[in-house]
């Protein structure tokens, strides 16, 4: 392994450990917001569907185990198990960032696990916006990924020394790959949440799924702080939209299909983000601690109880699928109204 490699592997490996960690934000924007309890639902549980299409693909279940890792030993092994557990549960899966494969090609055993393990499943490729079409092509090629996710996490990248600081070709970049590739291009944040301003810059260049990633779970600048001797910019932590403020930022965006990600805590979280326009909702931290925690069965049983807990909550609330779920009524704290009506959002 040369040193760049080697380097890179530890990085992964703080990523990994330093998110077990992780202590958590303390309060969630999900409890901002809350449904209106009916009385009397008019369907019955096994009426409930929650299959959803993303792009030109179709979600069984509106659920995926979202990018984390690869390219160390240690991040084999846990894609290995998720790529299992996704095979299991019939849910799509990301892996990380796959620029560590795509410069050396002995690290690339950690990606291509995940389909060897779920030939059938649905997998995304994942690059950052600095990434030659030629290397994106490569990513997708790998695992033949199903989408090509292209992460975006400036603030991330910034407070990390060795960090990237030029951004000024993400967009064309973007734009190019979006192009040249063949399978449907997700944007997504990494826990930092999206903009109104954003959409609009990716609308333009011919992107129509985005992942907000918002705030409210894993966040980088604590991350990134604690691998510092100089923990100077600790100030900067909860930086960004929330996942629900993100999703609210997407609504005068009715062109994209938006992806949920950040800070989901349990299944009525994920049934918030459907009502507020998500075709599916992602989970990283808490994937990686089941599978740490609890392997392969405990995630597993997550899952399913998830799944299931998604269609009670639905038929509780009278509806049969994610259409019906974006037309109940919901109510809002004074603070997402505030944020609403100042950022002009209906
Ligand atoms: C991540 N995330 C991430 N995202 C990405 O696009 N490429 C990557 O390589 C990584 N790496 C990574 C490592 C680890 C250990 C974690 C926990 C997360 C970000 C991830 O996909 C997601 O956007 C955020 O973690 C927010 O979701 P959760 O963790 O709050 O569910």
């Amino acid at each position: 392994m040369n040193s760049e490699t080697n380097k890179r592997a530890r990085r992964k490996n703080e990523h990994i450990q330093l998110a077990i960690d992780h202590p958590g934000a303390s309060s969630s924007d999900f409890d901002d917001v809350r449904f209106v309890h009916q009385s009397i639902p008019c369907i019955d549980v096994d009426q409930v569907f929650l299959s959803s299409m993303v792009g030109s693909l179709t979600f069984d279940h509106p659920l995926y185990i979202n990018a984390m890792t690869g390219g160390s030993s240690r991040a084999g092994k846990i894609n290995e198990k998720l790529a299992i557990v996704a095979r299991e549960t019939n849910i799509a899966m990301a892996v990380g960032s796959m620029h560590a494969a795509l410069k050396d090609d002995t690290l690339s055993e950690s990606y291509t696990i995940v389909r060897a393990q779920n030939p059938q499943g649905i997998i995304f490729s994942n690059v950052g916006a600095d990434v030659s079409v030629e290397l994106a092509l490569k990513a997708v090629e790998m695992i033949k990924a199903d989408a090509l996710q292209i992460h975006v996490n400036a603030p991330q990248e910034l407070i990390m020394p060795e960090g990237n600081r030029q951004f000024s070709s993400w967009l064309s970049t973007i734009e190019e790959i979006v192009k040249q590739v063949e399978v449907p291009v997700i944007v997504k944040e990494v826990g930092f949440g999206m903009s109104q301003e954003t959409f609009s810059q990716l609308r333009h260049i011919g992107v129509n799924i985005v992942d907000v990633s918002g705030r409210g779970g894993t966040d980088f600048i604590h991350i990134e702080n604690e691998r510092r001797s100089l923990k100077e910019m600790t100030y900067l932590t909860g930086w960004g939209q929330s996942t629900v403020v993100s999703l609210l930022e997407a609504r005068s965006s009715p062109d994209f299909d938006v992806l949920a990600s950040g800070g989901i805590r349990h299944p009525l979280d994920a049934v918030k983000c459907y009502a507020l326009g998500a075709k599916a909702v992602g989970m990283s931290r808490t994937m990686l601690l089941l599978i740490e925690e609890q392997g392969v069965e405990g995630a597993i049983q997550y899952i399913e109880s998830f799944k299931e807990q998604l269609t009670i909550i639905a038929a509780m609330l009278n509806a049969r699928n994610l259409q019906e779920l974006k037309e109940r009524p919901i109510v809002f704290s004074p603070e997402l109204l505030s944020w609403q009506e100042q950022r002009g959002l209906q």
